[in-house]
């Protein structure tokens, strides 16, 4: 049976989780609108990768006996203006999303819950990975010109990404 702290913070990780999920379709829904169809690719993959974290919580409350709590996803917001600002938010929101995870990696090693701390490093490594991706993004981003130029072909490379998913990938 897992404990009650760790389970209540893992709730939380879960509306966390899929806070995100929803901030990236929103996010996906802007870059549509403006015609960058690559990026909002690339937000649709971030879509379905942060439902798969939640999911990849959700299982493990499930495997550990605890009970999973779907709390309301808080509204998210629609407008940016432009890439960089949008990636911007994405990189605070990742740093913040970060935090969250060394939160609940303390509160597992404060209630000696080896389990957990096991299952949480998968997510200290995947946040090192989400932000130096996104922080790639932003430099390229800064080198597009004030015309724009660049633009396009950083669109055609986002296009690219798939998603691969964290519940089967090492
Ligand atoms: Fe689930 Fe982007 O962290």
């Amino acid at each position: 049976m897992i404990n009650k702290r760790v389970e209540t913070a893992i709730n939380e990780q879960i509306n966390a989780e899929l806070w995100s999920a929803y901030l990236y379709l929103s996010m996906s829904a802007y870059f549509n609108e403006v015609g960058l169809n690559g990026f909002a690719n690339w937000m649709r993959i971030q879509w379905q990768e942060e439902t798969a974290h939640a999911m990849k919580f959700f299982g493990y409350l499930a495997e550990r006996g605890g009970r999973v709590l779907l709390k309301p996803i808080a509204d998210v917001p629609a407008r940016w203006e432009g890439p960089l600002n949008a990636f911007e938010e994405v990189l605070k929101h990742e740093e913040h999303v970060t935090a969250l995870i060394n939160n609940l990696m303390d509160i597992a090693i404060e209630e000696k819950d080896h389990a957990t701390k096991s299952f949480l490093q998968w997510f200290v490594d995947e946040q090192v990975e989400e932000e130096a991706s996104v922080q790639e993004i932003i430099d390229s981003l800064k080198l597009v010109d004030v015309k724009g130029n660049g633009i396009f072909m950083l669109d055609r490379e986002l296009k690219q990404r798939v998603f691969v998913d964290p519940s089967t990938a090492e």
